[in-house]
């Protein structure tokens, strides 16, 4: 009725609707090499042993090496009446080759092939990756050196709370994006385990060596359970929560920036190649690419409840559901590579408005709690002290002034503990240099930070 590779079982041919429907080599044949790969690998252990003959073997090669080429120089006729990446490309092997090519299949499923497809895959998206984060801490640590004790009112509750500096800002996005690393790394080495061997769900009645195959594509180890080998999306649900949350600190960084860049704080400029301008306002200048990198975080956790839904309640083992794997699979990684690259260009080129910051430092009464401190360090409980420094703040508020404009005199009315060395603590840089212990913002534990950041990388 047709030439698909299953339709001798078949009366009739699906309609033209069911073949567009069930098809996926519009979206799997991004695969294509993995697939050869380890197509190729397959057929070496099968001739290794004596499943096919060393001709059948060499035939194989060579029609790989073809139909790479023309895959490669857009010549492959990918065509949809043969479903998937993995069909196309058989089919054309046997075109190119003859028998040899319908000798390629033997011991294997579609279900173990494209399991190992889309681990190969995702290994080098994985990768990839990786050293683009890498890049983007880099980036990240380069502003910071620059900005080690430029001061920057520290936010909670958005309002301005203590003084931190600008570097030590950044350094705790260099902190997110290593966690994110260390969940990549992590889920790599479940995604590296081999499911070929597995054939459709019970393994093969062929004397086949799975180690062998593992070893020449690279992988750790063999799926040990040929059921879960062909089922198990696992791997990829991790790679989306790890991504899912690689976007979160992406998100909270654009929001910062956006913030950052409103000419309500203008703590930041970006360069005009990140931004866009308006079609009617002509004076703006609007911060696309994180406002961007916000919405696309969205997208990213829609694949990932995409993925967690569709394995929920599938029964053993495979089902054709898992063919739905891969456009969100493919998107997370494609959404994430792009904002991963945009921002390791687009740091290096903020321009810190450190005056701006400086002013907004000198609003909110930034050292309030180190005024709180220095009357505990002169033997006030810190209860106590809040309490007066709640009430310098108040007549500071009803006046329009800063904590150190009140003067020594009426400080000393709050209470008689202050002295002349009370202006050290109130100075932002004061501030700032008291907070000397690991992990504090003093520039000098910054700078610190920022050299065992590097050794890190
Ligand atoms: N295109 C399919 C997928 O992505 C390949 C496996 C098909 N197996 C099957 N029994 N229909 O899952």
């Amino acid at each position: 009725v047709s030439d698909k590779a299953w339709s001798g079982r078949f009366s009739e041919p699906v309609s033209d609707l069911v073949k567009r429907y069930t098809a996926s080599v519009f979206f799997d044949r991004r695969m294509w090499r993995q697939d050869i790969h380890g197509s190729l690998a397959h057929a070496r252990m099968l001739s290794q042993q004596g499943i096919i003959t060393t001709d059948d073997l060499a035939a194989i090669e060579r029609g790989m090496a073809l139909i790479c080429q023309e895959i490669d120089s857009g010549q492959f006729h990918w065509n949809l009446d043969d479903e998937d990446v993995h069909l196309n490309i058989e089919k054309r092997l046997t075109a190119l080759i003859g028998d040899a090519g319908k000798r390629l299949h033997t011991g294997r499923s579609r279900n173990d092939q494209v399991a190992t497809d889309i681990r190969l895959w995702l290994r080098d998206a994985i990768d990839d990756i990786d050293g683009l984060l890498r890049e983007l801490q880099k980036a990240l640590l380069t502003l910071a050196e620059s900005h080690s004790d430029t001061p920057l009112p520290g936010f909670t509750h958005l309002q301005v709370a203590q003084p931190v500096t600008f570097g030590h800002h950044l350094l705790a996005y260099f902190e997110m994006f290593q966690r994110d690393r260390e969940r990549f790394t992590d889920c790599r080495r479940r995604v590296n385990r081999l499911p070929l061997g597995a054939a459709a769900l019970a393994g093969t009645t062929f004397p086949i060596d799975r180690e062998t195959v593992a070893r020449e594509l690279g992988f750790e180890t063999i799926c040990e359970n040929s059921l879960d080998a062909v089922s198990d999306r696992d791997f990829a649900i991790e790679f989306c929560a790890a991504a899912a949350l690689a976007m979160t600190h992406i998100s909270r960084l654009s929001e910062e920036l956006v913030l950052w860049m409103s000419p309500r704080l203008g703590f930041i400029d970006l360069p005009d190649r990140f931004c866009t301008g308006s079609s009617i306002m002509p004076q703006k200048k609007n911060p696309d690419v994180p406002e961007l990198a916000r919405g696309k975080t969205g997208r990213v956790y829609g694949h990932l409840m995409a993925l967690l839904t569709l394995m929920k309640a599938q029964p053993l083992a495979y089902n054709k559901d898992n063919q739905e794997d891969k456009e969100p699979l493919f998107d997370t990684a494609d959404t994430l590579v792009d904002t991963l690259r945009i921002f390791a260009e687009m740091v290096p080129g903020i321009r810190v408005k450190s005056e701006a910051m400086a002013a907004a430092l000198r609003q909110g009464y930034a050292t309030a709690t180190d005024l709180a401190d220095y009357l505990v360090k002169k033997g006030l409980p810190f209860r106590d002290a809040h309490e007066v420094v709640a009430r310098a703040v108040r007549t500071c508020e009803s006046r329009g002034c800063d904590l150190a404009a009140l003067g020594l005199d009426e400080l000393r009315t709050f209470s008689p503990l202050v002295d002349a060395d009370v202006f050290d603590v109130l100075t932002i840089a004061g501030s700032l240099a008291a907070r000397d212990h690991r992990g504090g913002t003093a520039p000098a534990q910054v700078r610190a930070a920022i050299l065992r950041a590097h050794a890190r990388l």
